[in-house]
């Protein structure tokens, strides 16, 4: 098996004061979102802003969370708990795809463990692994929601339906 980095974030999270910087460009980019919630639930605006912090950064990370505090004038923890609720935030460096297969009942059912060994067999990973190159990182999450064409999984923003190990051939033959 290839060598690959261990990704247990809470391992790797060292946590910090420091606040991060954005360009006056993002955080207009933040401020456009912020205008569409009542100002006294600013807090709504917490999940879009997030995605903007996991794509500058390319991981939600202590410097964002940190920032976010500040910019919506909440505790830390108010943005750790939206923060860790949701697997599409991501609380540690993945790679440049970011192979999500669902492991819940109709996934598991259908076949997400052979589709899942299959993946983690041709990157040399396990899930929860990041290839040592910084290309894939495969995770296990819960039901994305597209429980009617199971076994699938997510890559990026796609999902990928109906899964069988000659499709996931096709498709990780495709990623650059
Ligand atoms: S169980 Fe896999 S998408 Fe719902």
């Amino acid at each position: 098996m290839a060598s690959a980095v261990a990704t247990d974030f809470t391992n790797q999270i060292v946590y910090t004061d420091e606040v991060a910087e954005f360009s006056p460009e993002v955080v207009a980019e933040m401020e456009s979102h912020l205008v569409k919630y009542p100002a006294e639930r600013k807090r709504s605006a917490l999940i879009p802003l997030l995605f903007v912090i996991q794509r500058e950064r390319g991981w939600v990370d202590n410097e964002g969370v940190n920032f976010l505090a500040k910019f919506l004038q909440l505790e830390v923890t108010d943005v750790w708990e939206t923060a860790t609720f949701y697997s599409m935030f991501n609380l540690r460096p993945v790679g440049r795809h970011h192979i999500q297969i669902c492991k819940t009942l109709s996934c598991k059912i259908m076949g997400e463990p052979e589709i899942t060994d299959h993946i983690c067999s041709k990157l040399g990973i396990h899930a929860g692994e990041t290839t040592a190159d910084g290309k894939y990182t495969v995770s296990l999450v819960e039901c994305l929601g597209s429980c009617g064409t199971a076994p699938m999984m997510q890559i990026g923003f796609d999902y990928y339906e109906d899964l069988t190990t000659e499709k996931v051939d096709k498709i990780m033959d495709s990623l650059k």
